[in-house]
């Protein structure tokens, strides 16, 4: 099943649009390609878009074509199928952060593995060989998966990160935040 966008997809989505124009960037996880779309929109120079599910990438395809968007989608994970030479001025990514729970739906990957945070550490440690000098991270994070985890990791791995914007709902916090390599 393809992610239907939620409250996670608008907050990074703001910042995606702000942060954009004239960047090449990858949308990690694109989904329903919303990101993609969006900094394709926002005048971004080249967009590519990855997601490890291949309904996601066959629908994410048709939704940038319908908006007549350029933007190459790729099945990876991860990395995986992103060539060592290509290298990115913002790399975005709203990941699945939720804990492993067996009654997840098993049709849409929806964990970031056991605590949840996982995923987003090893994504941040593959994310570095492909970032352009000056280039940077938007990644969500969730106050049900311990960002701050994430954030230490971040740290020792040698980003400096920012919360742009976090919002409150019911009992759960989101973050984007903003990482970058400290010189
Ligand atoms: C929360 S959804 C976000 C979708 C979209 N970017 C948005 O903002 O609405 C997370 C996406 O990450 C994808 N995903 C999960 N594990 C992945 C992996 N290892 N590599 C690439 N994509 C992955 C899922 O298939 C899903 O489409």
């Amino acid at each position: 099943m393809v992610y239907h966008p939620l409250e996670d997809s608008f907050l990074l989505q703001k910042w995606v649009a702000k942060f954009s124009k004239g960047k090449r960037v990858l949308d990690m996880g694109t989904g329903s390609g919303i990101q993609a779309i969006t900094a394709f929109e926002a005048g971004a120079e080249k967009v590519i878009g990855a997601d490890l599910d291949s309904k996601s990438v066959i629908k994410a395809g048709k939704n940038a074509n319908a908006r007549n968007a350029r933007i190459e989608f790729r099945q990876s994970n991860l990395f995986s199928n992103i060539r060592s030479d290509e290298k990115f001025d913002l790399i975005i990514f709203n990941p699945p952060y939720l804990p492993y729970d067996e009654n997840l739906p098993g049709d849409i990957d929806l964990s970031g593995g056991e605590v949840g945070n996982e995923l987003s550490i090893e994504f941040l440690k593959q994310a570095r060989d492909y970032l352009e000098n000056g280039g940077f991270i938007l990644l969500i994070s969730s106050s049900i998966s311990n960002p701050f985890e994430i954030f230490s990791n971040a740290e020792s791995l040698g980003y400096v990160y920012e919360i742009l914007e976090d919002t409150t709902l019911n009992m759960e916090t989101l973050y984007c935040v903003k990482f970058e390599l400290s010189e």
